[in-house]
């Protein structure tokens, strides 16, 4: 099993099961030309975000890491008008590239980019929101999704989903010894949420035109 194969089924899923467009395509484009690294998740992984949140009916997100916006796109799709997305993204640059993106996909009215390292902009926004959030999902910098985490859980409610992006790494995050800090914050949160009664969560591995890694599912119970 190669990883061309991941990315002709991942082709073929997207193809077979509608979860690519123009507007998705083009947002990916600008996001390579602009010079973004190559890191979104894939468009069955989106499609996958855009189905929990219509599932769950969701009405406030909360995403940390913006990059080019391909993923605020798919999970701002499923909002309802008057629905929220905040994306939280610390580069600029990125913020740009994602506010023409989801201007092009007719979403501008609902997702609010903060520009900011989120470790600054997340004590600001718990005392900012009135709702908790529906739907979370963490997909910045690996070393301290501990931390995300946690903001995370002080704006949600029992029935919010915490979503994790990168948690399996190519494997690399069974290596208590690892070099990687990020392999670090995926185990660090593993042990919060395995002794934080008031979550319930497990972990997929994916392989597919990201590679190797994962996704965490963390629904919060009480
Ligand atoms: C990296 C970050 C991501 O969010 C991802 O999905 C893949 C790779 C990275 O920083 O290398
Ligand atoms: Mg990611």
């Amino acid at each position: 099993m190669t990883r061309e194969l991941w990315n002709t089924v991942d082709s073929y899923i997207c193809d077979a099961l509608n979860a690519c467009d123009d507007v998705l395509d083009l947002a990916q484009r600008e996001a390579a030309d602009a010079g973004l690294p190559n890191i979104s998740v894939s468009a069955n992984q989106g499609k996958l975000l855009n189905l929990i949140a219509r599932m769950m009916n969701a009405r406030n997100i909360l995403e940390i890491g913006t990059l080019g916006g391909f993923s605020a796109i798919w999970m701002a799709r499923a909002l309802p008008p008057g629905g929220r997305l905040i994306s939280l993204e610390i580069e600029q640059q990125c913020a740009d590239v994602a506010r023409k993106n989801i201007e092009r996909a007719g979403l501008s009215k609902l997702v609010d980019i903060r520009v900011a390292p989120a470790i600054e902009t997340l004590p600001k926004l718990v005392k900012e929101v009135e709702a908790p959030f529906d739907l979370v999902f963490i997909d910045a910098d690996k070393k301290s999704i501990p931390e995300y985490f946690e903001w995370a859980l002080k704006m949600s409610r029992v029935g919010t989903m915490i979503v994790v992006d990168n948690v399996v790494r190519g494997g690399t995050v069974i290596d208590p010894d690892s070099d990687d800090p990020g392999v670090h914050g995926i185990r660090r949160v593993n042990e919060l949420i395995a002794r934080e009664p008031r979550v319930s969560a497990t972990a997929i591995q994916t392989v597919g035109s990201k590679g190797y890694d994962g996704l965490l599912f963390a629904l919060v119970v009480a």
